[in-house]
């Protein structure tokens, strides 16, 4: 019997638009990441605008606006076309500070630097975040800063077929705690930090493809397996995004831009190469009506 090796490949699954009616498109990889210049997100944006960037989100994932200048009201408003405000749940611990902005400040002072793990943003609220709007103002005169995204897409369609059959219909638990408590020590809000199931593959609701939806900042456990298949499942999909450079794209960032990402198909993290530099920006996220659904 001859047995057919699997193809180490994806193939680019869905033809990439860089034509669009309303702006400039330049890919900053082939399949995840594009920058878009020629749109002023501080002005009221025509129908075709928003169309457009709907349509280049749900192609690119992460949308990277250069030279924006967006005050808080501005980049709030922009980000309200697609979901309601976020409010973090980390925001019990800041007082006086406005609850729907999260402010991304990294100095020498600072005991941590804001999402250095893969992660989705807050994958353990019931309804998480669908996507977030970072602007940053402040990059290091040093260089670097910069943040990785993953194609999560891709991720899924890496995996075997026996692989993914499996994943299918597993649910995994998203823990708060695990990063508010573990790694920033945050004293948790009366009642503790949310904590919640969801689907271990899920389907996104704008483009109908299935994506691996674990992440190490906030997945604790597969539901219903032994903890140490749990942990042996989850470590290897973990070594997936570590391992495989063909599923990021990196944006370099420079003051006044403004990225936002797909939370439901991507996954991030902060690169804190810059010590003792500032790096300083604010994020807002913005949150969908229903859980994330297989
Ligand atoms: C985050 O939202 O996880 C922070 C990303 C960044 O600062 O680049």
């Amino acid at each position: 019997m001859v047995v057919k090796a699997l193809s180490k490949h994806v193939p680019i699954s869905q033809a990439r638009r860089t034509e669009y009616a309303t702006f400039e498109v330049t890919p900053i990889s082939p399949h995840i990441g594009a920058e878009i210049r020629g749109v002023d997100l501080s002005r009221p944006l025509s129908d075709a605008q928003l169309q457009d960037i709907r349509q280049a989100w749900a192609d690119w994932m992460v949308l990277a606006f250069r030279d924006q200048h967006l005050d808080r009201e501005a980049h709030k408003a922009f980000s309200r076309h697609f979901g309601r405000l976020h409010v973090h749940p980390m925001h019990h611990g800041r007082p006086g500070q406005d609850p729907e902005i999260l402010t991304v400040r990294t100095t020498a002072q600072s005991a941590y630097t804001a999402g250095e793990s893969w992660h989705t943003d807050v994958s353990c609220d019931e309804i998480p975040p669908l996507g977030s709007l970072l602007y940053i103002t402040e990059t290091p005169e040093c260089g670097g800063g910069d943040t990785l995204f993953a194609d999560m897409y891709m991720a899924f369609e890496m995996l075997s077929p026996p692989m993914q059959a499996f994943l299918q219909g597993l649910t995994a638990v998203h823990d708060g705690a695990m990063p508010y408590v573990g790694n920033y020590k945050s004293t948790p809000p009366e009642g503790g930090y949310p904590r919640h199931e969801h689907p271990v593959v899920t389907r996104h609701p704008v483009t109908g493809r299935k994506v691996l939806y674990v992440n190490s900042g906030f997945t604790t456990h597969i539901v219903g397996l032994q903890r140490w298949e749990s942990r042996s499942l989850l470590d290897m999909i973990f070594a997936l995004l570590q391992r495989e450079p063909k599923l990021h794209c990196r944006v370099r960032w420079e003051p006044n831009t403004l990225t936002m990402w797909d939370n439901r198909c991507t996954q991030h993290q902060a690169v804190w190469d810059y010590y003792p530099f500032s790096r300083y920006g604010e994020r807002v996220s913005v949150v969908g009506d229903a859980p994330p659904s297989a």
